[in-house]
């Protein structure tokens, strides 16, 4: 694993533009795998200035997330896909009809998570963007997710309904489970990114990093691909 430590958020997230848009601009027909949640905020807004800046064309490329709430439509202001609209994809000229996250009122899960699958069979990621959850979970494969998952329905650990309370009114409003792509869809991605800020991601950073690979904790996996970076910031590389 290539890993870069950066002073402060700023720098991670340029750092991270680099990367991404080097993938951006080398294949017009790139298949950009992405994620939601906070670390990547910094990122999505170089991307949308690099956009009006450059004028860089996503109207070819496919984009799939990694994950959605169970429960929450695609227009619900808490859903995944409504945060990509709103922080990304609005933004690009991309094809909303490229754009794919799992389906969170889909009425048969199982069916679900094997369209999913074949999406992503179909569309392999040339890059996949991954933030790091503080339990060490990748997308929402929470610690004990068996590596060789594709895409499942989780139940969300009690600390990441936590994490993920400050994005609700109250914690009570957090979904408890969520379609998520497994482990065995992430490794597939041609280049993986992962982005860790702040202290609260130092213990599980060290883990992905310097650990044992392990089921107990998901992002350790990342240690078995052959090109992954990440990319952390002083607060969250403090252990290594
Ligand atoms: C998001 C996702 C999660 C987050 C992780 C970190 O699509 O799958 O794994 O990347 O929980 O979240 P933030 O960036 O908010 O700390």
């Amino acid at each position: 694993m290539k890993i870069i430590i950066t002073e402060d958020y700023e720098e991670l997230s340029a750092k991270a533009a680099e990367i991404m848009l080097a993938v951006v601009k080398n294949n017009p027909y790139a298949v950009l795998g992405l994620a939601t949640g906070t670390t990547p905020l910094g990122l999505y807004g170089k991307m949308i200035e690099d956009f009006k800046a450059n004028g860089t064309s996503y109207k070819n490329m496919t984009c799939v997330n990694l994950d959605e709430y169970v429960g929450l439509d695609k227009n619900h202001t808490q859903s995944y896909a409504y945060f990509m609209r709103k922080n990304l994809f609005d933004w690009l000229d991309i094809n909303p009809e490229h754009t794919h996250i799992e389906n969170g009122v889909a009425a048969d899960a199982e069916e679900e998570c094997r369209r999913y699958d074949s999406l992503l069979k179909k569309h392999r990621q040339d890059i996949q963007l991954l933030g790091l959850g503080s339990n060490g979970h990748i997308a929402f494969n929470e610690p004990g997710t068996a590596f060789g998952l594709g895409t499942h329905l989780v139940k969300l650990a009690p600390s990441t309904v936590r994490d993920n309370a400050r994005l609700f009114d109250s914690e009570k409003d957090v979904p408890l489970s969520a379609f998520t792509v497994g482990p065995a869809n992430i490794m597939n991605a041609k280049k993986i990114l992962i982005l860790a800020s702040g202290a609260k991601k130092a213990e599980a950073v060290y883990g992905a990093v310097r650990g044992t690979v392990t089921e107990s904790l998901p992002a350790s996996i990342l240690q078995r691909h052959g090109d992954c970076t990440l990319i952390a910031d002083r607060q969250a590389a403090a252990l290594l």
